[in-house]
């Protein structure tokens, strides 16, 4: 027999069984439905009891098999396997496939979807033309987010989002075409000629040449440098139901098509609570200016001026797994770019938190945009690309999420319930009435 809960209604006397059900995972956590709340009423008329939760705190809005985590524990698994293993063994590209299909591929399917990938990278050229009309000094992410909306426009077959294989395109498509258009964000910005995709290079590499190609005729991408922007990639592709995630799903529930919910997805992104974030520690970290401000610095953010930023998570309570091996791969750029005085104010920034008791108290932790932004800087790449790095990473995730969703007999069409605190019905007032 299913587990129930047994609610007590005072107010009727009534006694209500509730069914839980069980994730797979021993952390996941049981669930009741929401909907067997609306029976429990005082009168036929009583709409029945609501969830209240703002932001979401405790509500499952999906099933997903895609990506785990404990937060109390600082563990991430995509599919399964944990972060830490995907980081050190595998590849951006491999790590999407298994995002999307749920296995890791065999060598010839990943050769099939590597090529498949390759062969999506170049964007209409009309596409130029649209860049054009922004501003000189744009911000890549506001470029990029109306550029995938644009691109529903070059594929109106993809509102058929009923079948399977025009679906199966539009993934490749994005995958393929996210790096370009970021690229082409950037250069347009700073008013450089765009460079176009070497498909002779893997994911990262192409998108380093389409970044940092000047005049020469093949660039050659820093071994290590393309790894690190792959494993970035690799720790940014899915996070479950985070805020972009949770729009690409609401967005999508609609019958949207994939690049207007990819574009929905990457504004949720743009945020400084999210996607934004990083751009932010290192603005903070270039404020802070050197180690011996740290302590002013803090005690500021324990008087309530501001936040740290790249510290806190709405889940991990317990160190950002991904941002202890962003750490360590900070130090091997290091290396090939030479240090950087931020780096040092960052880890005695670190330092100083984790042993401060507002910060343990609070359970805040550096999360992953405390390394990244220091790794992309170092890398060379303009702060206003890191949020749009991170949306290279998730769109992914946010596919995966995306097709899980089409696939779901449970999906209906995103629609929150409200608790109404407005007025009761009254009458309309006559403009000389009103006061
Ligand atoms: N610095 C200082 N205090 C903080 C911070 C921070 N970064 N984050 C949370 N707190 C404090 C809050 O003031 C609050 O204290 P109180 O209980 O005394 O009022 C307590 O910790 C709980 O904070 P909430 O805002 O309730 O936590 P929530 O889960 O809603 O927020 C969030 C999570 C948005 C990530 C938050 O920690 C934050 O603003 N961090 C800074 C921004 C950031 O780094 N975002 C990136 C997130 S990771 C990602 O999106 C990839």
């Amino acid at each position: 027999m299913a587990d129930r809960l047994s609610i007590n209604d005072n107010r009727t006397g009534n006694k209500h069984e509730l069914t839980l059900s069980y994730g797979t995972h021993v952390n996941a956590g049981s669930a009741i439905s929401a909907k067997d709340l609306r029976e429990i009423k005082t009168s036929d008329q009583d709409f029945g009891v609501l969830v209240h939760d703002p932001g979401f705190m405790n509500t499952s809005a999906c099933k997903s098999s895609i990506t785990f985590i404990d937060g109390e524990a600082g563990i991430l698994l995509y599919r399964g396997y944990p972060i830490e293993e995907l980081a050190s063994k595998s590849t951006y590209l491999e790590v999407a496939y298994l995002l999307l299909h749920g296995e890791l591929p065999n060598e010839s399917q990943l050769d099939i979807w590597t090529t498949d990938i390759t062969n999506h990278t170049f964007l209409n050229e009309k596409i130029k033309k649209f860049l054009d009309g922004f501003r000189y000094d744009a911000h890549p992410m506001g470029i990029l987010v109306s550029a995938l909306a644009s691109l529903s426009t070059f594929y109106p077959k993809s509102r058929n989002v009923q079948d399977e294989e025009i679906r199966a395109r539009s993934i490749r498509r994005l995958i393929a075409k996210i790096p370009t258009l970021a690229a082409f964000a950037y250069r347009y910005s700073v008013g450089l000629p765009y460079a176009y995709p070497d498909n002779d290079l893997s994911y990262s590499g192409n998108f380093l040449n389409m970044m940092f190609r000047a005049t020469e005729t093949k660039y050659n991408p820093d071994p290590v440098l393309e790894k690190t922007l792959d494993v970035l990639l690799i720790l940014h592709a899915d996070h479950e139901q985070n805020c972009s995630t949770s729009a690409m799903r609401a967005v999508g529930s609609s019958d949207a098509d994939p690049y207007v919910s990819v574009s929905a997805a990457t504004a949720g992104l743009y945020g400084p609570l999210h996607g934004g974030a990083n751009e932010r520690v290192l603005e903070m970290l270039s404020e802070i200016g050197t180690v011996k401000n740290i302590g002013a610095y803090i005690e500021k953010v324990k008087q309530g001026e501001f936040r740290l930023m790249g510290f806190g998570h709405r889940v991990y309570k317990n160190f950002d797994p991904r941002a202890k091996i962003l750490k360590n791969l900070a130090e091997q750029v290091f290396e090939v770019t030479g240090r950087n005085e931020l780096l040092d104010i960052a880890v005695e920034l670190e330092n100083v938190a984790l042993n401060d008791d507002y910060f343990v108290k609070r359970k805040l932790y550096p999360n992953v945009d405390f390394y990244s932004g220091i790794i992309y800087q170092a890398m060379g790449i303009p702060v206003e690309m890191f949020p749009v790095l991170f949306a290279i990473g998730r769109t992914s995730g946010w596919l995966s999420h995306w097709e899980e969703m089409r696939r779901d007999p449970e999906l209906r069409i995103a629609r929150p319930r409200q608790m109404y605190t407005g007025y009761p019905k009254r009458d309309y007032l006559k403009i000389d009435a009103r006061q």
